[in-house]
């Protein structure tokens, strides 16, 4: 049988903790058929639908926004942690298991009503992807949509996500 976009994605015991297990999609990346399956899966799910802008998160989702950015001819936005981008930002703080992080977005990388798409390889707590939310609708943009490659269901973030009203597309599930 041939192989999905999970069957490509390795999974790494005890990494960065002790008892946790990490999905790590560079193997998906490095791999030509499942980066263009991944990609062309995502573009799928938005079909027919504008897009002006992919907005990508640090640092896989960087890899993942730019290819389908390419393929949808749409500028692509990045979105860093904190003290990474050299313009003036605006940045969102959001919690992490232990303490806080921060996020940011340039001030003049989208324009209000802009239609933007948020691309991410992974969604664990939903915390970087809801803070990313806030960042594109304070600068007056629309966000259609959050993709990822992985959902970790468990963890809560398309329930948050969804709290929000933001449509998620995932391309497979760890429980
Ligand atoms: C991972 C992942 C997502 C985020 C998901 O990135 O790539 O961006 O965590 O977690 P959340 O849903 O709980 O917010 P990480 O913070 O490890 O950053 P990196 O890509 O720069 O290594
Ligand atoms: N992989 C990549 N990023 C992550 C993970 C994971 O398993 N869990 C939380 N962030």
């Amino acid at each position: 049988m041939s192989r999905s976009v999970r069957d490509y994605v390795r999974s790494i015991h005890d990494f960065p903790h002790e008892g946790i297990i990490f999905r790590d999609v560079t193997t998906l990346f490095a791999d030509a058929r499942g980066f263009r399956m991944a990609v062309d899966q995502i573009l799928h799910a938005y079909a027919g639908m504008r897009i002006d802008k992919v907005v990508g998160l640090e640092a896989r989702g960087f890899i993942l926004g730019g290819a389908v950015a390419h393929q949808l001819s749409t500028g692509f936005v990045p979105i860093r942690k904190k003290g990474k981008l050299p313009g003036t930002v605006i940045s969102e703080a959001y919690t992490l298991e232990y303490g806080e992080a921060i996020m940011e977005i340039h001030d003049d990388a989208l324009r209000p009503g802009e239609k933007v798409l948020i691309v991410d390889d992974l969604l664990a707590t939903g915390g970087t992807a809801a803070a990313s939310i806030k960042l594109c609708q304070r600068l007056g943009a629309e966000v259609l949509g959050c993709a990822f490659v992985i959902d970790l269901p468990d963890l809560g973030g398309r329930a948050l996500l969804e709290g929000m009203d933001m449509p998620v597309h995932a391309l497979c599930a760890f429980e």
